[in-house]
């Protein structure tokens, strides 16, 4: 059968597979487990939204770390151009394969004065999801296994946050894994799309807001000077 005649199911389930299999046993926090749940977020948050197609989110939300910046040179390109090579190989319709490459072009954070609206509707719920797998536990714990990967300190009081106000700053940014919560993590709440997000996110903010003060009192050794 050539590839064209794939069915929706055929296409969202190879590039499952061909994702997996990248991912697998990555170590920054953009492993397969990420992938798949941004996947199942996204469908659900999706769902709530009528005019959201369900497989352009959803090869999306698949795709969306395929190449990322972060880890080729800070090439915002790679990205969709990985996706695009992907999906035209399986037979991909041109108008599928185009809204997929402007989800992933638009999707990244790029500093709190850069404004990241999303285009259409599968964006906005491929970019919710994607935003609170960076908020709560899990947020958290992609936080410093980001930081670790990178060999930054956990904290250090010495260098406060900074306001990026431009792409070029935030790439370049290289502080400690705490300053990100301040120049990212907790403003992500406010910056997302979607009711379903929204009411998915007050959880998640008020555990990480919990974890920093817990984080802080151990830093400073509150607690011990409590004993
Ligand atoms: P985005 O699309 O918003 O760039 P990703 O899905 O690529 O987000 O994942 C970013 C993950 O890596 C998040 O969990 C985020 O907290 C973490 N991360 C990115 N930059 C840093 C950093 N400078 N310090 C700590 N964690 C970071
Ligand atoms: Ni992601």
């Amino acid at each position: 059968m050539p590839p064209n005649h794939l069915s929706p199911a055929a296409i969202i389930t190879q590039t499952a597979d061909f994702i997996r299999e990248k991912f697998l046993g990555e170590g920054s926090g953009h492993d397969w487990d990420h992938i798949r749940r941004v996947w199942q977020t996204s469908r659900a948050i999706a769902a709530t939204l009528p005019r959201a197609d369900p497989l352009v989110t959803e090869l999306g939300a698949l795709l969306h770390d395929v190449a990322d910046w972060k880890f080729h040179a800070g090439d915002e390109e790679a990205g969709p151009r990985a996706a695009r090579a992907w999906l035209t190989g399986l037979g991909v319709d041109e108008a599928v394969v185009q809204r997929v490459e402007t989800i992933i072009r638009e999707i990244s954070f790029k500093g709190l004065g850069v404004p990241t609206p999303m285009s259409t509707p599968e964006g906005e719920a491929v970019q919710d999801a994607d935003r609170l797998e960076a908020i709560g536990a899990i947020g958290v714990a992609r936080a410093f296994a980001y930081g670790g990967h990178k060999g930054r300190p956990l904290h250090d009081p010495a260098v406060p946050p900074v306001q990026h106000e431009s792409f070029e700053s935030y790439k370049q940014n290289s502080a400690p894994t705490i300053n990100h919560f301040y120049e990212k993590l907790l403003h992500l709440r406010q910056r997302l799309h979607t009711p379903a997000a929204r009411r998915l996110a007050e959880e998640r903010h008020q555990f990480m807001e919990a974890f920093l003060a817990q984080f802080l009192r151990e830093w400073d050794g509150r607690d011990v000077a409590e004993l």
